[in-house]
């Protein structure tokens, strides 16, 4: 079984990528004939533009974050098929019970409060999952921020706890934005669970899922391997 969390802004920046939706439904359909997939969907560019007028509005946090989880659906949606559960599931018990009956199981955000990423770690502790693999634009965790240093190295492994002291520094040096955030850490901790950074390519998804060598970063306990099953 596989948890992936797709970053929202993948799938939707000024405009809705229509050609990666198409070539992620077919990778879906080929997958779930041997494995069971949970793919959790973020906001992106579509929560943010509704985030943003809301707040021009003057609503509240609990509502802007009721807005996101709306766009997370919306987004979610566009991935469901033949192949899959028929809805986006609305809460994490809905997805587990789904993939009982299901091999691909789409769900969006859940509650207010979190994102998607700490949705897809509370939905690996439910069905008992090792690993989250969470895709990103930026493709993993750098040494220094990718867009404007050429030498930038990926960092291959991060024990939880340089994870965190990486996320406390940065966070006060914007522009350098991590792919995941505190409360998603801090669940993977506590249940031991591996998150996998890596970027939109559909080959590296693959890789992952079979457990060959691909490029990342991974965030877990201090004894792990990358690309190695925990
Ligand atoms: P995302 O998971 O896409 O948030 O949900 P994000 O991490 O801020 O976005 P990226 O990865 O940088 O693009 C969008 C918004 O929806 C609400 C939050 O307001 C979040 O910022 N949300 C999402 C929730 O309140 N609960 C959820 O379970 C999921």
């Amino acid at each position: 079984m596989v948890v992936i969390s797709l970053g929202g802004s993948i799938i939707s920046q000024e405009e809705i990528d229509e050609e990666y939706i198409f070539e992620f439904r077919r990778f879906l359909e080929r997958m779930g004939k041997k494995e069971k997939l949970y793919v959790v969907v973020g906001g992106g560019k579509t929560a943010r533009r509704y985030i943003h007028a809301a707040q021009r509005i003057g609503m509240d946090q609990y509502t802007l974050d009721v807005i996101g989880i709306l766009a997370t659906r919306l987004n979610a949606s566009l991935l469901l098929g033949r192949y899959s559960y028929p809805k986006v599931a609305e809460s994490i018990d809905e997805a587990y019970m789904a993939g009982k009956n299901y091999n691909i199981v789409i769900m969006g955000g859940t509650e207010p409060g979190h994102t998607t990423d700490a949705v897809s770690l509370l939905l690996a502790e439910r069905a008992g999952e090792k690993r989250v693999i969470n895709m990103t634009s930026v493709g993993g965790i750098f040494d220094k921020d990718p867009k404007t240093n050429e030498d930038a190295k990926l960092i291959l492994r991060l024990s939880y706890g340089e994870a965190e002291k990486l996320f406390l520094n940065r966070k006060m040096n914007a522009g350098l934005n991590l792919p995941f955030d505190l409360l998603s850490l801090k669940i993977a901790e506590r249940s031991g669970i591996e998150i996998v950074i890596i970027g939109k390519d559909l080959l590296s998804l693959e890789k992952v899922i079979k457990g060959e060598e691909f490029r990342g970063t991974v965030i877990g306990s201090p004894n792990f391997e990358n690309g190695k099953k925990g």
